[in-house]
């Protein structure tokens, strides 16, 4: 039973929070309207072990071709001592780069005078997953942007299909995944898979499905909490499958705060 002062009391409350929250999205949008900013296209990146790996950072900027006068960026990793890449002065400083990157990274140098820091890290290791930022300034302006690499392994998968048996081998793998079977008009279909594990931690797997209808097409998914691999195969002498990866965005910290405000302002105008 609320009484009226109490009712009065949450209308102010909502009320302010509603303006409160109104005053702040115009500040933003009066901020970031005509000034740089550093951009990432993956923030939430993913890379596959032993391959090469793009860490996205540039500053946007409405004019295309500008070239930046006194460029400097930084690449740091959360938790590293030392620097994972340093540019200054038009040239790499890299006398405090720490050991773990020697020699497997680069930034690209014309791009980066069109104010492009992105970095180019070769053979990626287990021990690269984590937090980086990248951090750019320049005569125009500059910024930072957080990015967080995960590493895993995937593989497309290879068909066979025989005596109305149909295999799909892959690989690399990790983690270790698990894979559905489905036939074209979706209906999932028990298949059967074997894992072996390799000296590096690393999984290959043969999932076998049957009996199977020759010249129907089937669905074989590959799916760890990374990566999931999606192949349409036919099952017929010539098998061949068409393979597409879908990466996960892992949960974000700002979709889950966005959240609790809005829980937050609903329950006040429950209570009122
Ligand atoms: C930055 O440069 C890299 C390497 O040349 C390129 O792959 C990437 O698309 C560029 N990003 C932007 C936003 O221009
Ligand atoms: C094979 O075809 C029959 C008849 O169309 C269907 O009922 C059955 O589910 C199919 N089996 C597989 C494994 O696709
Ligand atoms: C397969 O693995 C993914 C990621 O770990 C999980 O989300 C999904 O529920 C699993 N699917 C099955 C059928 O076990």
């Amino acid at each position: 039973m609320a009484t009226l002062g109490q009712i009065i009391f949450y209308s102010m409350v909502t009320l302010i929070i509603l303006f409160m929250t109104v005053i702040i999205l115009i500040l933003a949008l009066a901020l970031t309207v005509g000034s740089l900013e550093v951009l990432s296209k993956d923030k939430m990146a993913i890379a596959n072990l032993g391959e090469d790996a793009l860490l996205s950072c540039y500053l946007n900027s409405d004019s295309q071709d500008a070239r930046l006068k006194g460029v400097s960026v930084s690449w740091q990793k959360t938790g590293l001592t030392g620097l994972v890449y340093k540019y200054e002065d038009g040239a790499p400083k890299l006398s405090n780069q720490n050991s773990q990157f020697k020699g497997r990274t680069q930034l690209f140098p014309d791009a980066l005078l069109l104010g492009n820091a992105s970095l180019l890290l070769r053979r990626v290791r287990g021990s690269d997953a984590g937090e980086y930022s990248c951090s750019i300034s320049s005569s125009a302006g500059g910024g930072k942007v957080d990015i967080n690499l995960r590493t895993g392994a995937f593989s497309a998968p290879s068909f066979k299909f025989s005596n109305g048996v149909l295999t799909a081998e892959a690989s690399r793998w990790l983690p270790k995944p698990n894979v559905t079977w489905s036939h074209y008009d979706g209906q999932v279909l028990s298949g059967i898979t074997n894992f072996k594990e390799n000296s590096a931690g690393i999984f290959s797997l043969v999932s076998t499905l049957q009996p199977v209808n020759v010249s129907q097409t089937y669905t074989c998914s590959i799916q760890n909490d990374l990566v999931t691999a999606v192949s349409t195969v036919t099952a017929d002498s010539d098998v061949s499958g068409k393979t597409y990866f879908i990466y996960s965005a892992a949960s974000m910290p700002f979709a889950s705060t966005y959240l609790s405000i809005m829980t937050t302002v609903l329950c006040m105008y429950s209570i009122t």
